[in-house]
């Protein structure tokens, strides 16, 4: 990047009167290599257009960088189907993001200068929120160090991570072509607008449309859960032996809040696993064509029993401990190895 003009004092040396602080277009080409008398050189390029031709490539490689970070965006939104089946406001927030990201970019190598505060807004809330998702583990029953392992493990998410990280690094760079132009009155560059209020302005404007997005996501919809327990039994029973089928699960809740399967095997005696898959702890479903458990997020498989049969999910599904009384009812009494999906 280009060495940029010098505007230190809080005025334009163009265009203001007083006694030169030696930031005039004369010193700032002295120090740059011109004359060294105090004079403007002539024989250079202007202040106003290395100035210009600074801000023009600031504008292409962060135009470059938005259009970039939108295709690994709708890469990530096509290719992890985990996004819309288990954080459906996550999917709507990064849809929002990559519209956003499309537009500033377009905008930005067309020469708007219009664009340049909210460009840089949206790469820090870009990376902000995204950085900041591994954080909402817990929300999807997920440990945070096994969220961010398989987050960071996914090479889009890191190119987009890294396109907004440098979207804010390009904007700095740019910061003293971006603050001589806006102060100087010339031809087209009134519109860029170059203050504190006005990238927080740009900021509430991005993470407003984002908000909505994620609010919107947040509505749940009925979707005729899975889960359910037989009723009528013994309280803290999840069922009944005289009840089950073989092969056909029963769905409880243990602990609170997690799924599992109880299936009635077929020599009588009963397993129960979680259905929350080992990968990243989307809910599993029954197959009764393959009487196997299916993740509909990235399709692992596992066998009645909770056993791995196809990846990527590597973790056989936790067993939950029974204990069956006189009268037939069915209790859990713990879980065996937990897994990544209770916090
Ligand atoms: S969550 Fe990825 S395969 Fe189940």
């Amino acid at each position: 990047m280009e060495a940029a003009p010098s505007t230190r004092g809080g005025s334009n040396p163009l265009t203001k009167k007083g006694p030169c602080r030696g930031d005039c277009e004369g010193c700032t080409r002295a120090s740059a290599g011109g004359t060294g008398s105090g004079k403007p050189d002539r024989s250079s390029p202007s202040v106003k257009v290395t100035a210009r031709r600074g801000f023009r490539r600031l504008q292409i490689a962060t135009g470059a960088m938005l259009l970039l970070s939108s295709a690994a965006g709708v890469y990530l939104l096509a290719t992890d189907a985990s996004l819309w089946l288990l954080a459906i406001s996550h999917a709507i927030g990064l849809v929002i993001i990559v519209v956003m990201d499309l537009v500033l970019g377009l905008y930005s190598l067309a020469s708007s200068r219009s664009v340049y505060l909210p460009s840089i807004a949206a790469g820090v809330l870009g990376f902000v929120l995204q950085a900041g998702d591994v954080l909402t583990a817990p929300q999807y029953n997920l440990t945070i160090p096994y969220f961010a392992h398989y987050l960071f493990g996914l090479g889009a998410f890191d190119l987009l991570l890294a396109l907004q990280g440098g979207i804010i690094v390009a904007g700095i760079l740019g910061r003293p072509h971006a603050r001589y132009l806006a102060r100087r009155r010339m031809k087209g560059g009134r519109e860029l607008e170059y203050t504190k209020r006005g990238f927080l302005r740009a900021l509430a404007g991005s993470a407003g449309l984002i908000g909505v997005g994620v609010i919107v996501g947040s509505i749940k919809i009925p979707t005729g859960t899975t889960v359910t327990t037989q009723t009528g039994g013994v309280a803290g029973s999840v069922a009944n032996v005289s009840g089950l089928h073989t092969g056909v699960p029963v769905y409880f809740e243990y602990p609170s809040g997690y799924p599992n399967a109880l299936i009635k095997n077929s020599d009588g005696s009963l397993t129960a696993v979680s259905i929350l898959c080992t990968h990243v702890c989307c809910q599993c479903s029954f197959d009764p064509s393959y009487n196997v458990f299916f993740c509909p997020c990235h399709g692992s498989v596992f066998d009645l029993s909770g056993k791995v049969v196809n990846g990527p999910a590597t973790v056989d599904l936790p067993t939950i401990l029974l204990r069956v009384d006189g009268a037939g009812n069915v209790f859990p009494t713990g879980v065996v190895n937990p897994g990544p999906c209770q916090v």
